[in-house]
């Protein structure tokens, strides 16, 4: 099976050594929303997030699962196609990343890190896209450079503590100060 690619430097040393990455594909669908529903509140889909990425569907290449030694689902990843729609209308691309959930019992064991890892190493590193999600800046900012600096004049389509909209881009000052975040139209 497909290994995902961690970044060099990103280590993930607690996770245990027969624990795996896989892609997302791979998994039955009905798996996925069984532990998102474990991992989240039941009504997860009135979420902002949800809205955002609208009725796209998450990009395969980008998504991920991790199973634990016994080879039982531990915890997924999705990542998804949305925009940023500046004030002149001009639509940015961007990656939404999440959600990221891991099994509540198998919380703090590496799981987490390793899913966002296996995500931001496959984007391809000609043409990186900005990332952004909607999390914990104590996480998401400490181990992989997530930021709300560039995101405060971000609008979303529903209610959001704003502090918590995070971006990671190498230049993200290329991004509009000021805008719309919602679902990619082709
Ligand atoms: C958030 C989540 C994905 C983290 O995954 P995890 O496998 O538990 O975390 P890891 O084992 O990779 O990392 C553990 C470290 O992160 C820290 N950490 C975990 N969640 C944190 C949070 N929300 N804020 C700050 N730090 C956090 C832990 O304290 C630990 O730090 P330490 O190594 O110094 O002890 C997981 O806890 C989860 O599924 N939570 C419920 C769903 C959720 O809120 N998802 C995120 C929003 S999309």
């Amino acid at each position: 099976m497909r290994q995902a690619r961690y970044l060099p430097g990103q280590s993930c040393e607690s996770l245990h050594p027969l624990s795996k990455i896989i892609p997302l594909a791979d998994v039955d669908s009905a798996l996925v929303e069984a532990l998102l529903d474990t991992a989240f509140e039941p009504e997860r889909r009135q979420r902002t997030a949800y809205t955002v990425r609208g009725d796209a569907e998450w990009l395969p290449a980008l998504s991920f699962a991790a199973l634990d030694a016994a080879d039982l689902l531990a915890g997924t990843i999705q990542c998804w196609p949305v925009a940023l729609t500046d004030d002149h209308g001009r639509a940015h691309p961007l990656l939404m990343v999440g959600p990221v959930a891991v099994l509540p019992a198998l919380q703090g064991l590496g799981y987490g890190q390793a899913l966002v890892t296996a995500t931001l190493s496959a984007i391809d590193p000609r043409a990186p896209l900005p990332q952004v999600l909607i999390g914990d800046p104590a996480y998401y900012g400490r181990f992989f450079g997530f930021a709300n600096t560039h995101t405060g004049g971000w609008r979303l389509p529903g209610p959001v503590d704003q502090h918590r909209v995070l971006c990671r881009a190498a230049n993200p000052s290329i991004l509009p100060a000021s805008g719309a975040l919602g679902p990619w139209r082709r």
